[in-house]
Parts: C-alpha cells; structure tokens; sequence
C-alpha cells in the first residue's frame, strides 16, 4: 500500500500513529528501528505525541536495523548515539531491551548469528521500520545483497559513502563497513512501513515502483511481504 502526503510533517504524524496504535495495541510489541534523516521528523513527533498522551513504552524491545563498524557508541556519528539523542533518552525503555548491532565487536561473525537469533528469540519483529538509501538500500543492505541474508557485514558502496559523508567532517572519517540485519530478518517482520521523503528519493522510489523483484534494488524485497505500507512525501512520489 502507497500513502502519498503533501508535507514530511503528515508523513511523521501518519508513521506515529502507526507506531503508537503498534504500541497501544501491544505493549510488548518489538520494534525495529531506523536510523538516517528521514526518520529523525518521525521520532520528534513520535516524542511529542507521547509527551501529550503518555502510552507505558517501558515493554517495548528494539533491535535497529544497522550500525557503522569501527564506531563506539558514544561517537556522535554511530548509530548507537544517534538512536539516543533522537529517542531513546526521553523514553522508558530499559536499557537491556534496546538492542543495536555492535560495531566494536572483536567477533563479528558471532555478533551477527547473536543478533538475529535474538530477532528469532522475541518472536519476530512485530512491527519494521525503513528509510531507503539512494540505491535502493535497507538497512545498509546494499545492491546484489541476498535476499536470504541475515546479520552482516557490508562493505558501504561508493554511493552509500558519498551520501553519508555529510555527517562526517570530510569522506575519509566515514566508516567503510557496517553490520546490518539481512534482508531475511526484515522481511520476516510482520508490519513494515518505508518511508521516503525529499527530491532526492523520487528516482529510487521510482525505481522500486516500477521494478520486478531483483536482487540489484535491495528494496523490491520488500514487494513479497504482504503488510508493507510505503509512505512517501509529494516530493518523493513526483517520479512515480
Ligand atoms: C542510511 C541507513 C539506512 C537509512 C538510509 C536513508 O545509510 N543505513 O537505514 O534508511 O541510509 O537515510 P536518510 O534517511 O538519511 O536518507
């Protein structure tokens, strides 16, 4: 399902209902969670809708799809940080449910089976999250990624390094490699919803609107899954 509106403000307030009706509806639901700045409107609002009607928050379990290797949690680029400042310090959610990959671990292959299997272990992902990369990218699932793929390593494409860097000081501090959760871990959510929003997103839209389900278009995985709602600003939709 499409959902096209005017302004990223009533994507933000469409997604937070979602995900609050999610949280209302249960309680213990586990979420996964995104990172990148289309989502950073979706948390301030997702905050502030809270702060007016408070929904107990403190059952919910998040795993996030993806983290920069290399990156400590408290380094402000990391994933990690990022997934504090924009939500997690202003919410009940005890610490030992938040879960993001690990981009320090000294034992990456473990790291990666751990973490999908503690997807597995919660039942699932109740509901997911997704922004799109320029290239089609889901989590940091980049082309000719399989869709069978669980937690991994990715070497960061050279688009994916360009368009990230802005939040480096300059291309070189950008990490190379990252953990994400395969494509098979997101596909197995029972809920997911994508958002895209900008000019910069209409050809990838475009792109994933039109194509078949391939390999090379990380994102046309998501055309086997049968609760997808993809939600996208005036902008993002003027290609389709
Ligand atoms: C990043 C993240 C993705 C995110 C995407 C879009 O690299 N790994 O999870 O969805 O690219 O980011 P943005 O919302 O900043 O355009």
């Amino acid at each position: 399902m499409y959902k096209i509106f005017d302004t990223v403000d009533e994507v933000s307030r469409y997604t937070t209902q979602r995900l609050l009706d999610k949280i209302r509806t249960q309680p213990t639901a586990t979420l996964g969670l995104a990172t990148g700045s289309t989502m950073e409107p979706v948390y301030a609002q997702l905050l502030a809708s809270l702060h007016n009607s408070p929904l107990n928050v403190s059952k919910l379990t998040t795993f996030n799809l993806d983290e920069y290797i290399g990156l400590s949690a408290d380094h402000p680029q990391s994933y990690n940080y990022y997934m504090h400042q924009h939500l997690f310090n202003q919410l009940d959610i005890p610490e030992e449910s938040i879960h993001l990959p690990d981009g320090l671990t000294d034992n990456i292959d473990s790291a990666c089976q751990c973490y999908s299997n503690a997807i597995k272990d919660k039942g699932g992902l109740d509901l997911q999250l997704l922004g799109i990369g320029t290239n089609g990218h889901i989590g940091f699932n980049e082309p000719l990624t399989s869709f069978n793929s669980r937690t991994h390593v990715v070497e960061l494409s050279e688009q994916t390094r360009i368009d990230n860097s802005r939040f480096f000081n300059n291309k070189a501090e950008m990490p190379t490699h990252a953990l994400t959760m395969g494509i098979l871990d997101i596909l197995e959510a029972k809920e997911i919803i994508l958002v895209a929003t900008g000019k910069h997103k209409a050809q990838v839209m475009a792109q994933l609107f039109h194509s078949s389900i391939d390999e090379s278009l990380p994102a046309s995985a998501l055309k086997k899954h049968n609760n997808l709602t993809i939600v996208l600003d005036r902008e993002a939709a003027t290609l389709l």
